[in-house]
């Protein structure tokens, strides 16, 4: 069987063995060889690709390859992003195995945060210039920080300062933001408040622990009894170890729940919230399900992707109120190993890709 040229050209694909291209190509069928929707980068068009993972299709962490995408350009009030890192979060792994996104088109190039220097920059764009260490969140929708570069606006990114690195900012990114959009402006956690963070160990949570107790909140989180020592560091006041603890039963009168884990576990933190409470959360209930009670709200923060959102959490690092989590690091050679460890839900803090 022989391969078709645009197939080996344009993505020039390395298998996760080591196999050459085309030989992975073959054994890994049926994976879709070239969509149209892809540029064809320098083999036959001389223009220029980059390093990037790409999913082939949906299905397990083998859909990941490590190959060429072709160079983004920036449009009009986008940059081009040099990335020097790129963080793993619990939606990639959803969306390879294809959880709410019917419409990918393959190869995709997954990861919504990154940390890097603008190397490009497009018509309109004022405030950014080349050389600029930044970090950002991908728009809703839209991916592609699991590769050696992005074209995002330049509005939705923020400024790295120095005493940053790229890896902790990479990590804090999604994380940051969606745990200030959910416990700052949709829960309006107040200082004296009682919360339960569900799933402290992990990255939105970590943050939404520090940030907690930033506020003044009492902090309650779940967590195996691994990770208690890290969650304690974070500034959690009191930790379940929900594998021998019901929670449900020994946790009451919360002024907030801040759920990130989702499915049953969310229907059962109903209970732990006194009358007028707030239950705002990240991970999804079961599908089809029914909040058990009306005396409280129910609320899902939208985590709109800004500037203003990523300075807040600049800020609070400078104030010393936040820090990066634990960091494991990976080269994006290794991606289907660090998606393995994202989708066993036990890691501690956040998977890094350290891209360049
Ligand atoms: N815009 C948004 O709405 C948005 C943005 C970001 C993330 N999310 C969602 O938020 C969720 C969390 O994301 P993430 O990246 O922070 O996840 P993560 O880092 O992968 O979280 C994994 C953590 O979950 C904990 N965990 C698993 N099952 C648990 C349980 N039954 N009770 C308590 N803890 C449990 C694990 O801790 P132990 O090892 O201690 O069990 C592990 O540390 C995901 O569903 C993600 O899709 C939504």
């Amino acid at each position: 069987m022989t391969l078709p040229l645009l197939c080996r050209d344009v993505y020039g694909i390395i298998g996760h063995d080591g196999l050459p291209a085309q030989v992975a190509m073959l054994r890994s069928q049926p994976y879709p060889c070239i969509h149209p929707y892809v540029k064809p980068t320098s083999s036959d068009t001389g223009e220029k690709a980059m390093k990037a993972v790409l999913l082939m299709n949906h299905g397990g962490p083998e859909m990941l390859r490590y190959g060429d995408a072709p160079d983004p350009t920036a449009g009009p009030g986008e940059v081009v992003v040099d990335i020097h890192a790129a963080s793993v979060n619990a939606a990639d792994y959803k969306v390879r195995l294809g959880s709410g996104r019917s419409n990918l088109r393959f190869p995709y190039i997954l990861g919504r945060d990154f940390s890097g220097v603008v190397s490009e920059v497009g018509p309109g764009v004022t405030d950014l210039a080349i050389g600029d260490a930044v970090f950002g969140v991908c728009d809703q929708g839209i991916e592609g920080a699991y590769a050696e570069k992005i074209a995002i606006k330049a509005a939705i990114i923020a400024k790295k300062p120095d005493r940053l690195g790229h890896a902790e900012a990479a990590a804090m990114a999604l994380t940051s933001l969606t745990a200030l959009w959910a416990l700052e402006d949709t829960a309006q956690l107040k200082a004296g408040e009682t919360i339960l963070i569900q799933g402290g160990a992990g990255g939105v949570a970590g943050f939404g622990i520090q940030l907690a107790k930033y506020i003044g909140a009492t902090v309650i989180t779940t967590a195996s009894a691994r990770n208690h020592d890290y969650v304690r560091s974070l500034g959690a006041d009191r930790v379940i170890d929900y594998n021998v603890e019901d929670f449900t039963k020994t946790v009451t009168n919360c002024d907030a729940v801040f759920d990130t884990v989702g499915g049953e576990v969310q229907i059962r933190s109903y209970a732990v919230l006194k009358p007028g409470g707030r239950l705002v959360w990240v991970a999804a209930a079961p599908e089809g399900s029914q909040p058990p009670r009306s005396d409280v709200q129910t609320l899902r923060p939208g985590v709109a992707r800004d500037r203003k959102h990523l300075e807040r959490m600049l800020e609070l690092f400078e104030a010393g109120a936040v820090w990066p989590p634990e960091i494991v690091r990976y080269k994006l050679t290794d991606a289907a190993e660090a998606h393995q460890v994202s989708e066993s839900r036990h890691l501690q803090g956040k998977l890094v890709f350290e891209v360049r």
